[in-house]
């Protein structure tokens, strides 16, 4: 049985990239802000409806950025229920992680728990709008504001959502995207930061070219991460097609939503009202009193049928080892977040499925 796979990387067209590769080879000039590097972020801006955006390597070097342009020290107050590198950013920073747990509502940091978790020390929040759910923003904020933090948000999953018409990349200080090739959209390996005014995209521009200013002139140890003409054009042609792809996505959460909704045991996240959402993923969770079978025994089951669903994001980050020994890192202190990544499976999702995929799917976790 072919397998299906979690997630398909939206590829542009072979002879469409062949040609804009042709111009590249023509014109020599394959990176450090070339053409399409700067139609990308033009396009990009536009898209998603931002004022700044700057192109970074990957979506991890734009979080380790963020906190040395905002000059976060300390502590910062962020989630475990996401990839570890929202929580390595910190680590290169220099700046203690403290785990505060989420709202099962939206598996995102839960504005209610932040006060107590903060300390003279505490500099900003990083909260991680998971699977592409937005955060509650005014929530985050108003704490935000009462202790004067800086907000940086690790929008990773969150491409091309919107809530109310507004881009959820308009919270906080800064956001950041990655544009993996397992995401909604990507550019291979890549990734941003979206700002609010011109003079932070250009120290952005600066700290992500070594920290140059002009030829002669170095403002701050800054990093290596440009992006190249290759995978600029690459992303120009995948953004044209991306909302094709998001159309593709929602027509299977509403397959899975259709045939899963009655299974005693499996729950799942509808869809938020006023909220554009992008479907990068598709969680289910699974209560094995109900269900009649763990998490781990369905996830093993789909994958003997060669249906390789995830477990996003088990082990929780708080458990790893680099950051299992921290106070706010204690199971007691994360008991929903927990519970979610021991019951979690993020089945396959993405614009390739086809109805037979589809089909296969439901038909195991619905146990025929
Ligand atoms: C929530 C989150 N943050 C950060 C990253 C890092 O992005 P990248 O892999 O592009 O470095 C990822 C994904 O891979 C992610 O899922």
């Amino acid at each position: 049985m072919s397998q299906i796979t979690v997630t398909a990387p939206l590829l542009p067209s072979l002879e469409e990239f062949n040609a804009l590769l042709k111009e590249i080879w023509d014109s020599k000039w394959i990176t450090n802000n070339g053409r399409f590097h700067q139609q990308l972020e033009k396009e990009l801006a536009e898209y998603l409806k931002v004022p700044y955006i700057s192109l970074f390597t990957n979506g991890t070097l734009p979080l380790i950025t963020a906190l040395q342009a905002l000059r976060i020290t300390g502590e910062v107050i962020t989630t475990p229920y996401s990839f570890v590198a929202t929580t390595h950013s910190l680590w290169w920073n220099g700046i203690k992680p403290v785990f505060v747990d989420v709202d099962p509502a939206t598996c995102n940091l839960d504005p209610a728990r932040i006060e107590a978790a903060i300390t003279p020390k505490t500099t900003a929040i990083m909260p991680v709008h998971c699977y592409g759910k937005p955060c509650d923003t005014k929530g985050i904020q108003e704490v935000a504001d009462k202790y004067g933090l800086k907000v940086i948000y690790d929008a990773a999953h969150a491409f091309g959502v919107e809530v109310d018409g507004e881009s959820i990349l308009t919270a906080g200080d800064m956001s950041t995207l990655s544009f993996h090739a397992t995401k909604v959209y990507n550019t291979i390996e890549g990734g941003a930061l979206v700002m609010h005014d011109e003079k932070t995209k250009r120290r952005i521009d600066y700290l992500k070219n070594f920290g140059f200013a002009d030829e002669v002139t170095v403002v701050a140890p800054g990093i290596n991460s440009k992006v190249d003409e290759m995978r600029a054009a690459y992303g120009i042609l995948n953004l044209r097609q991306v909302d094709a792809a998001i159309e593709a996505r929602r027509r299977v959460a509403v397959a899975y939503r259709e045939a899963l909704r009655d299974v005693p045991g499996i729950t799942f996240f509808d869809d938020m009202p006023g909220v554009r959402h992008n479907y990068s993923y598709f969680p289910i969770f699974v209560d094995a009193e109900q269900y009649g079978m763990t998490r781990d025994e369905l996830y093993f089951r789909l994958r003997e049928a060669n249906i390789l669903g995830r477990r996003y994001f088990y082990p929780l980050i708080s458990e790893f080892s680099t950051y299992r020994g921290l106070p706010s890192a204690a199971k007691e202190n994360l008991p929903i977040a927990h519970k979610m990544a021991d019951t979690v499976i993020c089945l396959p999702m993405h614009h390739e499925l086809t109805d037979n995929d589809l089909e296969r799917v439901i038909k195991l976790v619905k146990k025929y």
